[in-house]
C-alpha cells in the first residue's frame, strides 16, 4: 500500500496517511531516543527489530483474542494498522518496580510488588506524560469508566500472555506501556505495539537488561540485545 502523507513524525516511528483511508502505515526508523529527543542515535537495523517484532507479537496476540489495531508488516520496517482514534491516555503495567515508579517513590530496582501495578499516564508531551488517576481521565473526558475499565482488562490480559510467552523464553517481562484508539465503531483496541523501546526486559537468570534501557544507562550493544531479545522471543513462537 502506498504512503501518503506524513500524519506524526516521531524519532523511532513515522505515522503515514495510506491510500485506504481506513488504514495507517507506520514506518519504525533506525534511531533511538530518550529524555524527550534530548538524547539520540542510530541504531543499524533496528527499524526491521521493530517491525518484526510488532508483527509477531500483533499476530501471536491476535490468535489469543486481543483486539489491536496492528494489521500486518508490509515492508522490512513498516506495518499495515488500523486508523483509529487516539485516547491520549497511557497504561504502564508493572511487574517488577523499574525506572519512573522506582525513582518517584525510592525504590529499589528490582522489587516484586505482590500485586501487578497498573500506572496510568496522561500523552502530553508539552506536560512531559503526567501520571494522573481514572478520576481525572474521566473529569478531563478522556475517557468513561467503562471505558477505562475496557483499557485495563486488554492491558491485564496482554500481561498476562506475554509473561507467560517471555518466561518460556527466560526473559521477564518488567514493565511495558499500552496506549489505546478507538475504532469508528466505538471499539477500543490496542494501538501501540510492544517492543524493547515500550517495555522492559530482563534476563531471568543475569538480569541482563534487553531493551531501551541499555541507551538510557549508556550501557552499549544496544542492536544485539534487542536482536537477542527478538531471536529468543522468536524460538519459543515456533
Ligand atoms: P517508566 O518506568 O519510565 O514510567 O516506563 C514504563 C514503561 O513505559 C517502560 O517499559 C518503557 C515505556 N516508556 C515508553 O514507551 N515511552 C516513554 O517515553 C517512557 C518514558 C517509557
Amino acid at each position: 500500500m502506498k504512503r501518503n502523507e506524513i500524519l506524526k513524525d516521531r524519532i523511532s516511528v513515522r505515522e503515514y496517511a495510506a491510500d485506504n483511508q481506513k488504514f495507517v502505515i507506520e514506518e519504525f526508523t533506525d534511531s533511538i531516543s530518550v529524555f524527550n529527543g534530548i538524547k539520540m542515535a542510530d541504531i543499524e537495523g533496528k527499524g526491521e527489530i521493530m517491525a518484526a517484532m510488532a508483527e509477531e507479537l500483533g499476530c501471536y496476540l491476535r490468535t489469543k483474542g486481543i483486539e489491536a489495531r496492528f494489521v500486518e508488516r508490509i515492508s522490512s520496517n513498516e506495518i499495515l494498522c488500523l486508523k483509529t482514534e487516539i485516547i491520549p491516555l497511557e497504561i504502564v503495567t508493572r511487574n517488577i518496580v523499574a525506572g519512573s515508579m522506582a525513582g518517584r517513590l525510592g525504590i529499589e530496582e528490582g522489587l516484586r510488588p505482590g500485586n501487578t501495578i497498573y500506572d496510568l499516564f496522561y500523552c502530553s508531551p508539552e506536560l512531559e506524560n503526567p501520571l494522573i488517576n481514572d478520576h481525572h481521565a474521566v473529569a478531563l473526558g478522556f475517557a468513561g469508566y467503562d471505558e477505562l475499565d475496557e483499557m485495563y482488562s486488554v492491558a491485564r490480559k496482554v500481561n498476562g500472555i506475554l509473561s507467560v510467552l517471555f518466561d518460556r523464553a527466560g526473559i521477564a517481562l518488567v514493565d511495558f506501556r499500552l496506549c489505546f484508539g478507538k475504532l469508528p465503531d466505538g471499539r477500543i483496541v490496542a494501538a501501540s505495539e510492544i517492543t524493547p523501546d515500550t517495555a522492559r526486559f530482563w534476563d531471568k537468570e543475569t538480569g541482563e537488561r534487553l531493551d531501551k534501557d541499555r541507551f538510557r544507562m549508556d550501557m552499549g550493544k544496544i542492536g544485539d540485545s534487542y536482536r537477542s531479545l527478538y531471536q529468543r522471543m522468536k524460538s519459543v513462537l515456533q
